[in-house]
Formats: structure tokens, C-alpha cells, sequence
């Protein structure tokens, strides 16, 4: 089966993090977020993945390569300006011949492809998405259906009392080729507030896929962390939010722990790091590659990308620091806060809880 993610975005709304990164490389406990995605499409036979590129296409292309190391064949598309959802679909339209997945790239989820597609090749649809309840509707693209699936209506970002169902676009859609040919090309297209519905419009079949499970978009800094966190223990599905059973200390080649340092499980540090005398972590926390976490300080649920040093007797809490940081000894970093890339904090600096620095800041 062929799948083609949608990788394109600037990922705004998860700046300062994005500012380097696209959201899709943003790391998922020391992985890039699409290899998390790519590895469970392999699972369920997707062997063929095309990304459409568009905002910092060389770091993806660099990292993923012709798709070997992963199992699967990558294909690259990359648009010179953001041509939209279903335009940047379009762009690749020569590569498809058959029903195939378009995934937005921002997404995981426990959904099982392989009845997905049996559900739409048996439901003669030209369009089929998948469906997933969710608290706060207002946040994504509710799609309302008839009792036996069909689609009646998309209401994207809507406001509560608009709708009458919690049941959204899950980011996952199977599409016959054919609906892309009568598209203009080298035009921005949305699916969402395009595509899908001109289609009802004109008569067309679209049915819904809904499912239940776990499901998560990370296109905003708490998402991306609650992501991390239910990684790291094991809590895979919201309502089985207490297995903490099998929490782990994870430590990768390289790395040294002083004996006078407490862990309190699941934490997961990379490579070549040094974690000092005295220092707590407790988790979840995730620490990257070369870093050095000095003595005495104090970790609470975090998650710290690669190369950045902590000084002594510094306090960071359920925060987001980027990568090559250096935060001083005896700084302070609150609940909530997302420091970009490059970042010095000076000695003592308190940050308050649920700020946002940027790439390069001297914060003093
Ligand atoms: N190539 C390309 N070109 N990709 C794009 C473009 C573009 O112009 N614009 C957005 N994308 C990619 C983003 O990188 C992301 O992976 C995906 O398309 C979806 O864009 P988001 O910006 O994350 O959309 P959203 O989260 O607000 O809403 C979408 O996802 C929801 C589910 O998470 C919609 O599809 C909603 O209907 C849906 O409920
Ligand atoms: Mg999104």
C-alpha cells in the first residue's frame, strides 16, 4: 500500500520549537515524530511513503534518505510555496493509480489501515476519513455523518454550538485517484475546506471511519509533551492512563550517571550525557543526546533535546528546552515554558511559567 503524509506546514503554533524543526522532526523521546508514524505505517504494509515537502525540506530528505533504514521506499514532492492540503496531494497525483492513504503528519494513532482500506474498497466511496471522537471540537474538522456513514457536512475549527457531533477529521484519509483530476494545479487547495466539500457538493460518496483508541495531534506544545509522556509510560490509550508497569530508566551508550543521583522512572537520557552529583529527575522525562546536567539540579517531568548543558542546582519543571541550550547554575525554568534552540540563560535567571523564548535569546 502506498501513503503520502502531508509535511509541508510551519508548524505555527508550535513555535519556538519549529522554528528550526519541521514539526515534523520535532523528537519523540529522541526520535524524530515521523519515524514514530513511519514505523507503524510499515507495520500495517504501507511500504511506499511520500512526503510533500515544503518548509525545511532538507532536513527531512536527510534524515529519512531513500527510506531503507526504515523498511519502506521514500518518495519526496516538494512545493516551492505552500500549495495547501490537497494541492500538495495533487502535485504527487502522477504517482498514484490506485485507493491510497494521505496522512496529515502531525498525527499518531492507533488506527488499523488495513480494515480501513478494506472498509472503503467495500463501501465504493471515492473518499474515505477516518473519524475519532474528541472533548474540545473546536480545535479541528468536525465531519457529520448519516446513520450508515455517509457524509452530510465538514465544519472546520468550529465553534461549539455549531455542530452537532464531537466526531472530527482524524488526519487520515483514503482517496481514489480520480477525485484529484478535475483539481487546478500548482493552485493552494485545501481538502478540508475545499476538496471535501465540493465534492459532497457535486453528489459524490464520502464515507466516515470511525474508530476509538489512542489519537493524538501535535501541532501544540502541550499536545507534543503529553506525547512524550505517554510514551514514556506506556499509556497508550487514555483509559488505561494508570499502567505505569514497565516504567524504565533508559540510558544510551556513553552516558554517565553519578551514584548520588535519584531517578524516579520512566526516564529515557541519550547519548554521551552526564548527569551529576546530587541531580533528581523525575518522570516522565526525556533528556537528548550530549547533554550535561550538572550538580544538584532538579528535573520535573521535561524534556530536553540535544546539547544542552544545566547547571548546577538549576530548577526546570514540566517544561520544553530545545536544542544547544545552555541554562546556568541556580536558573529556574516554570511549568509550561518552551525555550527554541540556542538559547543562554545567565546565572540565577528565574523564567516564569509558560514562557516562550526564542531561538537565540539571551536571557538574562
Ligand atoms: N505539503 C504541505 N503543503 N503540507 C501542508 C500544507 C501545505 O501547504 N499545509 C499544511 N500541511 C500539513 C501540515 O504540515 C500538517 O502535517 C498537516 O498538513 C495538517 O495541517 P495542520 O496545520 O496541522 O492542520 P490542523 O491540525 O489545524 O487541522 C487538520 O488536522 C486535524 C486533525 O489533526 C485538519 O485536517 C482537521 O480537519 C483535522 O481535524
Ligand atoms: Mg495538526
Amino acid at each position: 500500500m502506498k501513503a503520502i503524509v502531508l509535511v509541508g506546514g510551519e508548524g505555527t503554533r508550535l513555535r519556538p520549537l519549529t522554528c528550526q524543526t519541521p514539526k515534523a522532526m520535532v523528537p519523540v523521546v529522541n526520535r524524530p515524530f515521523l519515524e514514530h508514524m513511519v514505523e507503524r505505517l510499515k507495520k500495517h504494509a504501507v511500504d511506499t511513503i511520500v512526503l510533500t515537502l515544503c518548509y525545511l525540506p532538507e532536513l527531512i530528505q536527510k534524515y529519512f534518505k531513500d527510506g531503507a533504514r526504515f523498511g519502506v521506499k521514500m518518495v519526496y514532492i516538494e512545493e516551492k510555496v505552500p500549495l495547501g492540503t490537497a494541492g500538495a496531494v495533487k502535485n504527487a497525483e502522477c504517482l498514484f493509480d490506485e485507493p491510497f492513504f494521505v496522512l496529515n503528519g502531525d498525527v499518531l494513532c492507533d488506527l488499523d489501515y488495513g480494515a480501513m482500506m478494506r472498509a472503503h474498497l467495500a463501501c465504493g466511496a471515492v473518499a474515505t476519513i477516518a473519524l475519532i471522537p474528541v472533548e474540545d471540537v473546536t480545535q479541528f474538522g468536525v465531519v457529520e455523518t448519516a446513520p450508515e456513514g455517509r457524509i452530510t457536512r465538514f465544519v472546520e475549527k468550529p465553534k461549539a454550538n455549531e455542530v452537532g457531533t464531537n466526531m472530527v477529521n482524524a488526519g487520515t484519509y483514503i482517496l481514489d485517484p480520480h477525485v484529484l483530476r478535475d483539481m487546478p494545479r500548482n493552485k493552494p487547495v485545501s481538502f478540508e475546506r475545499q476538496l471535501f466539500p465540493g465534492l459532497l457538493a457535486s453528489g459524490e460518496r464520502l464515507t466516515g471511519f470511525p474508530f476509538t483508541g489512542y489519537w493524538i495531534d501535535i501541532g501544540k506544545p502541550d499536545n507534543y509533551m503529553e506525547l512524550n509522556y505517554h510514551l514514556l509510560i506506556g499509556a497508550r490509550s487514555p483509559g488505561k492512563a494508570s499502567s505505569v508497569a514497565g516504567a524504565v530508566v533508559e540510558l544510551g551508550q556513553g552516558t554517565s550517571v553519578d551514584p548520588g543521583a535519584i531517578m524516579d522512572a520512566p526516564v529515557v537520557v541519550g547519548e554521551r550525557c552526564s548527569i551529576g552529583a546530587g541531580v533528581v529527575i523525575k518522570g516522565p522525562t526525556v533528556i537528548g543526546n550530549g547533554c550535561r546536567i550538572g550538580p544538584g539540579a532538579r528535573l520535573d517531568r521535561v524534556i530536553v533535546w540535544n546539547n544542552v548543558s544545566i547547571g548546577k542546582n538549576a530548577r526546570l519543571e514540566h517544561c520544553i528546552v530545545a536544542n544547544n541550550c545552555l541554562v546556568n547554575d541556580n536558573c529556574c525554568i516554570g511549568e509550561g515554558c518552551v525555550v527554541g534552540d540556542d538559547v543562554k540563560v545567565t546565572p540565577s535567571c528565574v523564567i516564569q511559567p509558560g514562557t516562550k523564548v526564542w531561538p537565540g535569546t539571551l536571557v538574562t
